[in-house]
């Protein structure tokens, strides 16, 4: 079995990042920017945010966090949104998710100027995506896609099964898997055997936050296994997937941690050179 190093193939993105930032610097004599937002102090974003920042600043780009308190209002934050949207020097903009139930969400998300969404999650990108069309795409879907293609470059024909249909992961992920030319499940709460669809799979990525649930009986034999689950239990983080087991019958699986999470934050730092890259054009 293959054990993707997620953190391994991570490291290895940024340091191309890094290099790419210096030929860039060269070319344009300016740095990509990427401004992150942060509402309240919820502890995993607090987490994620820092984790994102460190990332940002050893692959040297210009980076920014702007915290709110959690009863910030809807219009300081669009606002801001708006502000950054005109300044030259940033080129990726992501306002960390979830948000005070008083923010609407769609509004934040449809603020950002498509071409500075670097969470790909503005429905012009979506749209673009599921177009085929030149896009950012979501970086934990991008992510796990990465890390697919390291263990099979060539994916055409494979039977890719989704677990979880969510704007986050479950969706942009068949987008991706469907341009390489894999046959696409989408699976959700409501399937009926879900055991047999990801029986059927070459290839499964399971998001959908239930601990452990994908079984070694539910995988084919050199299935590719992409856990996307981070599942807070009595014994501690665990994924969507029975590693012990799964590791039995899997060609190749992600542990969590270590797997999708560091991948989820280079492609972040990706798509904030990709934005940038767009706006030199
Ligand atoms: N919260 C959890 N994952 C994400 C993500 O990919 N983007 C944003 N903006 N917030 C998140």
């Amino acid at each position: 079995m293959i054990l993707i190093d997620g953190k391994k193939i991570a490291a290895e993105l940024r340091e191309e990042l890094r290099q790419e930032v210096v030929e860039l610097k060269a070319k344009h004599n300016k740095i990509p920017g990427l401004t992150v937002i942060l509402i309240g102090d919820m502890a995993p974003s607090q987490i994620y945010v820092r984790m994102k920042e460190k990332a940002a600043n050893e692959v040297g780009l210009k980076s920014e966090v702007i915290r709110y308190p959690e009863a910030v209002e809807e219009k300081i934050v669009l606002d801001k949104i708006e502000e950054l949207n005109k300044d030259e020097s940033i080129s990726g903009i992501l306002v960390q998710l979830p948000l005070p139930k008083h923010i609407d969400k769609q509004k934040v998300i449809e603020t950002i100027l498509p071409g500075k969404d670097v969470d790909g999650f503005h429905p012009m990108n979506v749209g673009n995506l599921s177009s085929g069309y030149e896009s950012s795409v979501p970086c934990t879907p991008l992510g796990c896609y990465l890390m697919i293609k390291k263990i099979e470059p060539n994916l055409t024909g494979k039977k890719a099964v989704m677990i979880g249909r969510s704007n986050l992961n479950g969706k942009p992920m068949a987008q991706l898997l469907l341009k390489e030319n894999c046959t696409v499940t989408i699976t959700h709460s409501k399937t009926k055997d879900l055991k047999a669809e990801c029986l059927e799979a070459d290839i499964i990525v399971a998001a959908v936050g239930i601990p452990e649930l994908v079984k070694a009986d539910w995988v084919k034999k050199d299935a590719i296994v992409i856990d996307v689950g981070i599942n807070k239990t009595d014994n501690g983080i665990v994924g969507d997937v029975a590693f012990d087991e799964v590791s039995k019958v899997a060609r190749a699986l992600t542990p969590v941690p270590g797997g999708v999470g560091p991948m989820t934050i280079a492609c972040l730092l990706k798509n904030t050179i990709e934005c940038f890259k767009r706006s030199q054009k």
